[in-house]
């Protein structure tokens, strides 16, 4: 009868293990770009156009698309307009509130760390247009 029985809570200890390795599997696949919300921070696929974008969009286009005053006039939402802030810096230093540039978002807490890590991994990547 005991014997019976740990074989059982092995049997069921073992499910639990593929269960929930299977479901970390699941999460990873199905939400890539969602770098904040998960525990890791995967720089692997640092893409233009859909990790720096998904992050600027969350966070920046609200004041800066187009050449909206709410931005001061600083256009962020397209690759051109935007490289021109990555190389002079302002982009990276505005993010992790260092240098001269004023903090952003303004008046917000600042992005996550894997945010800005994954905007400054763009940046060293050369900030490709893919
Ligand atoms: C609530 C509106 C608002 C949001 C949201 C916002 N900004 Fe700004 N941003 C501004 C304004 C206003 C200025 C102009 C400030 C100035 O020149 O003093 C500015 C300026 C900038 C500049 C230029 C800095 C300089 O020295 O000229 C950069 C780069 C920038 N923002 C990046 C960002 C990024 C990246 C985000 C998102 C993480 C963001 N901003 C979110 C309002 C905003």
């Amino acid at each position: 009868m005991i014997k019976k029985n740990s074989h059982l809570v092995i049997v069921v200890l073992v499910l639990l293990v593929l269960v929930s390795g299977c479901y970390y599997d699941h999460a990873n696949l199905s939400y890539p770009q969602q770098n904040s919300t998960t525990a890791t921070c995967n720089l692997t696929s640092v893409t233009y156009s859909s990790s720096v974008t998904g992050i600027l969009k969350a966070n920046c286009y609200s004041c800066h698309s187009g050449s909206a005053a709410a931005g001061g006039g600083v256009q962020l939402d397209t690759y051109a307009t935007l490289k021109v802030y990555a190389a002079n810096g302002q982009l990276l230093n505005s993010i992790s509130h260092t240098g001269s540039v004023p903090a952003m978002p303004l008046n917000a807490a600042q992005i996550s760390s894997c945010d800005i890590s994954t905007v400054q991994k763009w940046i060293n990547n050369g900030t490709p247009n893919n």
